[in-house]
């Protein structure tokens, strides 16, 4: 037998990592701890606590310790060295931003984004003076040619939602690195179950928990991860927040001070504490217990969504399907690299008669639920064109991939034969 410990499998982390027995009461799952505030030993351990010179609970808008055992879960499971949890992705998302730009800097992100952050980077951040160019998710060198000097970072979805298009992590990854810019991947629609960004060259991830990591639809939540491989003292452009004296600790350069892990640090010291957008306790608790199953859930969500696309594209009402797991999908090669477990339980297909029949078939279904989210357990529906990209001319929801026929899937644990069937019925 070998002396080495052996690194405990996805699943056995995904119950485990980060969580103890209750040291006060013995408790096996863990507590709600649901307390705006901590008591501090004593004037020396308080003044410690402020100093960043030891780590411990001070305010709930600032860490937590139901909180803290959901950071260790997600840092575990992506491979990273701290993880950051907010209370919600957009937020994770705020604060990865703020925790890198400076007033008139810019990033280049991918435009087939969930629109949510589309709207984010082209309206609320340009509030702050921090700018976005769009680059081509599926053309990896169109990021390359996005960067300029003010460049502070690459972004992109791992698995772009909805258009269910994989993104080639690798080579974009490796654009980021010849140019000594932070790589950032939303994961959000692969869970770390099915793609480990960090294995493809990214250096910070963040999620939306409200989707598969909580997986039941409950609450709302996201994460930061910080995969601890960029090295912001050698960095070629300069991270403030990260490489200067910081005025609120003593003159403390975090990432001097913390190495691996600062850039989890700097966001939780800086963007939390300022911006204040801290995860409930209760939230954290209830995705802490649906990340306990997450490789079950998605198995299944796998399953289910290639057992219902590979129906709906053979059915005479239906134009097209995208997903990627169809291999015969245009996508298909780079997620059997990106996302080999699966292509998640995402997808949009067009519809032969257009806006009417997609407005009919949200209408007509009984199992579906229509409503504007993605990761539940239960089956969920939405006609883009008709609710989330009402709002935008013709033109521009073609563009957003949210013409007129399209309709977006979100698969759920049903038995397949039950979504199958409440699709057909629904369909005519
Ligand atoms: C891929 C992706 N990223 C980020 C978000 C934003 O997350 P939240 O709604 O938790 O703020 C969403 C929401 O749908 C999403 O689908």
């Amino acid at each position: 037998m070998s002396d080495t410990p052996k690194t405990p499998g996805f699943a056995t982390l995904a119950i485990h990592a980060g969580a103890a027995p209750d040291p006060t009461t013995g408790a096996r799952v863990t507590p709600i701890y649901q307390t705006s505030s901590y008591v501090f030993n004593d004037a020396d351990h308080a003044a410690s606590l402020f100093g960043l010179e030891s780590f411990g609970n001070i305010y709930t808008r600032i860490g937590n310790p139901t909180q803290a055992v959901l950071e260790q879960r997600i840092a575990a499971l992506e491979g990273g060295t701290a993880a950051l949890a907010v209370a919600s992705g957009h937020a994770a998302q705020m604060i990865v931003f703020h925790t890198l730009m400076e007033t008139g800097d810019s990033f280049v992100a991918a435009r087939q984004l969930y629109g949510g952050s589309v709207n984010q980077f082209n309206h609320a951040f340009k509030k702050f003076g921090w700018n976005v160019a769009w680059a081509d998710g599926t053309d990896p060198e169109s990021f390359e040619r996005a960067i300029t000097p003010a460049t502070r970072a690459i972004y992109c979805e791992s698995v772009a939602n909805p258009g269910g298009i994989v993104m080639d992590l690798d080579a974009i990854g490796k654009i980021a690195k010849k140019h000594g810019l932070p790589f950032i991947v939303d994961n959000t629609m692969a869970s770390p179950y099915l793609c480990q960004p960090k294995q493809h060259g990214a250096d910070i991830v963040v999620h939306s928990m409200t989707k598969f990591l909580g997986g039941h639809g409950n609450s709302i939540g996201g994460v930061i991860v910080d995969c601890g491989t960029f090295d912001w003292m050698q960095a070629k452009h300069k991270y403030k927040t990260l490489v200067e004296p910081n005025a609120s600790y003593n003159g403390m350069v975090l990432a001097e001070t913390f190495g691996n892990f600062s850039f989890a640090i700097a966001c939780r010291v800086m963007g939390l504490r300022d911006l204040g957008p801290a995860i409930a306790p209760f939230n954290a608790f209830l995705i802490l217990t649906g990340i306990e199953t997450l490789p079950l859930r998605m198995e299944k969500h796998c399953a289910n969504t290639l057992a219902v696309a590979t129906h709906l594209a053979k059915h005479p009402k239906v134009a097209w399907v995208n997903y990627a797991g169809l291999t015969s999908d245009k996508n298909h090669a780079i997620q059997s690299r990106i996302a080999p477990k699966g292509a998640g339980a995402v997808f949009t297909f067009g519809l032969r008669d257009g806006y009417k029949a997609g407005v009919s078939l949200v209408s007509n279904v009984k199992l579906f639920s229509h409503l504007a989210n993605i990761g539940d357990t239960r089956s969920l529906i939405i006609h883009p064109a008709s609710t989330t990209h009402r709002q935008l001319t013709d033109a521009q929801r073609v563009a957003a991939g949210a013409g007129p026929d399209v309709v977006r899937l979100s698969i759920g644990l049903e038995d397949v034969a039950d979504i199958i069937g409440d699709l057909d019925q629904a369909l005519g």
